[in-house]
């Protein structure tokens, strides 16, 4: 059997976020962000009426965490500032924020563990969005703003800086698709949010260059940002409208923000074909040099499932938006039903591939895979009460093996992060899929217990041999 391995230095470890882990929402001068608003305004939303308010309980217990990260051999994790922790309403540091984030990253060195941070994921405060969001610019100059107080403060503790989690997600699942709250279904809105997100994005590396020639950071500091890939694949024979659906479901979902962060300018093509539907973006004077500061050290790349598309049977929706695709059924998907997400390895083997070949000098890791199960209580063997999870074994180890025959085959992979390496808070889905490698058990006051998967992680992050 062929036997893969990863790279001795490669960063192995795991993937977590602020508002899906911490808890502790209103404490410590902490402001309101959209979770906590939409938990107290509409509690039915969240699965089982579990809101955003203890995340997994990290932090009181992010001593153990790391423990438990240190005990299965990781190298590295992955987590985020909450912007509503760590600014108060006039955009000072709040003192009682910093501290937690400070403490945090001290015991994270203690444990011997590097700590990538990442500045937004999902979290806008309240009072910002009331100002209208990402639908406004100065939201974008706040957001600047506290990227910039955040370099200054932590510079010297955080090597590696991320300025967005998939910065795709709030268009969609906000304002395009009536998923998340405020729950609009605008793709005119969708596009001026994901456009500003893009100049908050480059103003935010424009202000991480200033720390870094200001004597703000470590020397060898690294901007970069985090989206969620997913390689688009439409039909075996594709019609010219099937590879039209294609070109723009790619364009606006994965090359945008390629073409953001290794050129500093968005895909014209796209921004052609917007324009033609009649979208208004808020483009401002002189944006394009705004946008050119965009350009980063590397890229972390979320991998979950492949995107599958072919041409649409209609133009518009119910809502009058542009229809550029329709899901296509590849007739031998494999599926993870809880969370229906296609199963497809291979898909972060041909992202590897594209980068090496359109983006050759990108350096890029995985920065969130994993496998979310629904009721994963069932799976508990009877005596020992362990939860018995073979299925994410196989799933880690399959898209181990095609990383690293990527790796053989050229690609600039330097890392890897599952997500949810300790079970957590997943927004409106809350507890209902659990990835974690660690149960958390939300009856038993968050107590952690590892999963049967959790031993051969631990073989494998240290031997780096795919066993
Ligand atoms: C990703 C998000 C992350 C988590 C996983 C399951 O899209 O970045 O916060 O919820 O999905």
């Amino acid at each position: 059997m062929e036997q893969l391995t990863l790279p001795e230095n490669f960063f192995f470890g795991a993937a977590m976020s602020g508002p899906q882990t911490e808890g502790g929402w209103n404490v410590g001068g902490k402001l309101e962000n959209l979770w906590d608003t939409w938990s107290m305004e509409d509690i039915e939303s969240f699965y089982n009426r579990v809101g955003s308010y203890v995340g997994n309980d990290f932090m009181r217990r992010y001593k153990e965490d790391l423990e438990l990260l240190k005990g299965l051999g990781l190298n590295s994790y992955r987590t985020s500032i909450q912007w509503s922790r760590l600014l108060d309403e006039d955009g000072n540091i709040n003192p009682e924020g910093a501290a937690w984030y400070h403490e945090l990253f001290r015991a994270s060195k203690e444990a011997g563990i590097e700590v990538f941070v990442n500045l937004y994921h999902f979290d806008m405060p309240t009072y910002l969005f009331r100002r209208g969001g990402w639908q406004n610019r100065e939201v974008c100059e706040a957001y600047a703003n506290y990227a910039y107080k955040a370099f200054c403060e932590f510079g010297k503790e955080i090597r590696y800086w991320f300025t967005f989690n998939e910065p795709i997600v709030e268009p969609e699942n906000r304002y395009w698709h009536p998923i998340w709250y405020p729950q609009h279904h605008s793709f005119q809105e969708a596009c001026e949010v994901q456009y500003n997100i893009s100049i908050a994005h480059a103003l935010a590396v424009a202000n991480y260059h200033r720390a870094v020639a200001e004597g703000h950071m470590l020397d060898d500091a690294r901007i970069g940002m985090i989206c969620n890939f997913s390689p688009s694949y439409t039909k075996e024979d594709p019609s010219e409208a099937d590879l039209e659906a294609l070109r723009m479901n790619d364009g606006l979902t994965n090359r945008w923000w390629l073409d953001l962060v290794t050129k500093g300018e968005l895909p014209q093509d796209v921004i052609a074909t917007l324009q033609e539907l009649g979208i208004k973006l808020p483009i401002r004077p002189y944006d394009d040099q705004v946008l050119s500061s965009g350009v980063v050290d590397w890229i972390g790349c979320n991998y979950y499932q492949p995107c599958r598309v072919q041409a649409p049977s209609r133009n518009r929706d119910e809502w009058g938006n542009p229809l550029f695709a329709e899901p296509y059924v590849w007739p031998e998907r494999v599926m993870n039903e809880s969370r229906g997400w296609e199963i497809y390895p291979k898909g972060i083997y041909d992202f590897g591939m594209k980068c090496r070949d359109e983006y050759p000098d990108l350096e890029w890791f995985v920065s969130e895979n994993g496998i979310g199960i629904e009721r994963e209580y069932l799976n508990k063997d009877p005596e020992t009460q362990q939860v018995q999870d073979d299925y994410r074994v196989d799933f880690v180890r399959d898209h181990l093996s095609w990383i690293a025959r990527a790796i053989n085959d050229g690609a600039h992979c330097v890392g890897y992060h599952y997500w949810g390496l300790i079970d957590n808070w997943s927004w409106s889905n809350a507890y209902k899929n659990r990835y974690g490698f660690i149960e958390v058990d939300l009856m038993e006051n968050y107590d952690r217990r590892p999963k049967k998967s959790a031993a051969w992680l631990k073989q494998v992050a240290t031997t780096h041999v795919i066993a």
